[in-house]
């Protein structure tokens, strides 16, 4: 039996008492997000997602540290789980300055059968996208409303340099055949961590080929990357109405 069965075999212990009626959404994240840590040991280099659900993992971890002697180090997706890391008092590393990563947990907004996620809701896809090709493994936290048949219902969130923006996001809705606009907070364009803008493609839930669609959008000047996160996800801890539940990628590298 190998480390990650060991690893599943905790889970399964774990959770298997839980009641298995939970509605509360916010709740469901909690779960999800500290059922992952089971997927960290000490010495571990760890990529920490951004997001509402993750956010309970980066917590979890911070209390494991302080009272049961767990010791690693973060990169962190965002600016704001960064923040977070600090105060909790997960030591940081720059992705830079390190050979890779042992695993990343992170949230999804969508995921498929496939285990092909959509990404990029709270606007960090960049960097996520790159701490996860930096990780040995990818673990996605999530609450049952994430899981769907064809990606696509949630829109495609696409990084794009503000240069020219409207022009690029021009593009993008002719080459996708879809509406596409410039995410907005209020009458300002979102502006990411790395500077950039971000663009919703409404394609709807008729993305079959996910891995076609972003050679294609990465293929557009203008687009910095896209939050399709294909062939990258190894587990998914999901909570939903029968508890917390693990799903392991039979093509992936956490068995
Ligand atoms: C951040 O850009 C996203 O990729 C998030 O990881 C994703 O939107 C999931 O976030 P929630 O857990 O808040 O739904």
């Amino acid at each position: 039996m190998g480390k990650t069965d060991v690893m599943l075999g905790t889970m399964l212990k774990d959770f298997s008492h839980r009641t298995p009626v939970m509605t509360d959404v916010e709740t469901l994240k909690r779960d999800a997000g500290i059922a992952a840590c089971a997927y960290v040991s000490s010495g571990m280099k760890v990529g920490l997602g951004t997001g509402s659900t993750v956010k309970y993992t980066v917590i979890e971890l911070g209390r494991m540290m302080a009272e049961e002697g767990l010791e690693i180090v973060g990169v962190p997706t965002s600016l704001a789980t960064e923040k977070l890391a600090t105060e909790v008092g997960i030591p940081l590393v720059k992705l830079s300055e390190i050979d890779g990563l042992d695993v990343v947990i992170d949230g999804a907004d969508e995921y498929d059968p496939q285990f092909q996620l959509i990404k990029g809701g709270g606007a960090a896809l960049l960097r996520e996208k790159i701490v996860a090709q930096e990780s040995s493994g990818m673990v996605v936290v999530a609450d049952d409303r994430k899981r769907v048949d064809t990606l696509g219902a949630f829109p495609l969130p696409i990084e794009v340099t503000p240069f020219a923006h409207q022009a690029t996001i021009r593009v993008l809705g002719r080459v996708l055949n879809c509406r596409v606009n410039c995410r907005m907070s209020g009458d300002h364009p979102v502006i990411t961590d790395n500077g950039n803008m971000i663009a919703d493609a409404h394609c709807g839930p008729t993305i079959q080929d996910p891995v076609a669609m972003e050679k294609e959008i990465l293929n557009i000047a203008g687009v910095v990357q896209v939050g399709l996160f294909n062939n990258m996800c190894d587990v998914v801890v999901l909570a939903g109405a029968n508890g917390v539940e693990t799903f392991v990628n039979p093509n992936g590298r956490l068995k």
